[in-house]
């Protein structure tokens, strides 16, 4: 019988998650099912219970559950804890491993796909929720000269920071002070797209050869790509994140790392 996972979130229909996953156990030859799990906003426990019950070997999850998943976890990784949010689940026996891949998946599509260096690098952050929370770490992991982190509930970043540990070369800073400095990467970890709103990012921010990177995939050229591609920046959505934090899910899972190059052009081909 194969081997069962499945991405719960809600909503959840909009998922490409089990089109990679097939295609990584194509290539790897693994027996696998992934599907996709609606719960209701206020089931999801009562929904994971009834999927590892039914003999799951694993679980993505999406929004808005990635915290309510860290804490019912029985044990974490570090990568989940720095975030307090978990959006890999393993289960083991009576044991719920909780880990968290986006934040690899973000530094791997940003070094390895779009060849931009992290490390010594100006980054920006915009947004202190559950998405950049999720990355924080492991953008600190790859020594940037500076991570800077920009909300538009400023009390909202600065708790945040204090609680990871403010340092020299990580600090919150308010809209009014981003125009006097210049950033090399300015990743957009807000939800503001969803509405086709655009965070207060300044066109200046924008260094030479800046990379400006949209954390949600499929909705086209953002009000924050848009302003970025005028003000002279590179730019990028985040399916290669998608696809690379998925396959370091599927490394978790069934220990082979498969290829994210292919799967990555071939959701670009088709667009949903
Ligand atoms: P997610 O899990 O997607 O991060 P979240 O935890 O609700 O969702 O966080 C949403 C983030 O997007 C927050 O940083 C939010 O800013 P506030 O803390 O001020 O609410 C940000 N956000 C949402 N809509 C926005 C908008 N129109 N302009 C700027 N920031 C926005």
């Amino acid at each position: 019988m194969s081997d069962r996972y499945a991405v719960i979130g809600n909503p959840v229909a909009h998922s490409r998650s089990p089109e990679i996953h097939a295609a990584f156990a194509r290539e790897t030859g693994d027996d696998i099912r992934y599907e996709r799990v609606l719960a209701p906003a206020d089931g999801f426990a009562q929904t994971l219970r009834a999927f590892r019950e039914g003999g799951a070997s694993g679980a993505n999850v999406t929004v808005p559950f990635k915290l309510e998943a860290f804490a019912l976890a029985t044990e974490c990784t570090m990568r989940a804890s720095s975030g307090k949010s978990a959006n890999t689940l393993i289960f083991d026996g009576n044991k719920i491993i909780g880990d968290n891949t986006d934040g690899v998946g973000l530094c791997r599509d940003i070094e390895q796909n779009l060849h931009q260096p992290l490390r010594g690098a100006r980054i920006l952050l915009v947004g202190a929720g559950g998405a950049a929370r999720g990355v924080t770490a492991a953008l600190l992991a790859s020594q940037p000269e500076s991570l800077v982190i920009t909300n538009r509930t400023h009390s909202k970043a600065t708790a945040f920071v204090e609680e990871c540990g403010e340092s020299r070369n990580f600090f919150a800073i308010g809209a009014d002070g981003l125009s006097a400095r210049q950033f090399d990467i300015v990743i957009n970890a807000t939800s503001a797209s969803l509405t086709a709103h655009m965070p207060e990012v300044p066109a200046a921010c924008f260094a030479d050869n800046a990379l400006a990177y949209e954390m949600m995939y499929g909705k086209g050229m953002t009000p924050f790509l848009t302003l970025a591609a005028g003000a002279g920046a590179r730019t990028a959505d985040g399916l290669g994140m998608l696809v690379e934090q998925a396959a370091e899910a599927f490394f978790v899972w069934r220990g082979v790392r498969p290829s994210t190059g292919p799967v990555i052009a071939q959701l670009q081909r088709s667009p949903t």
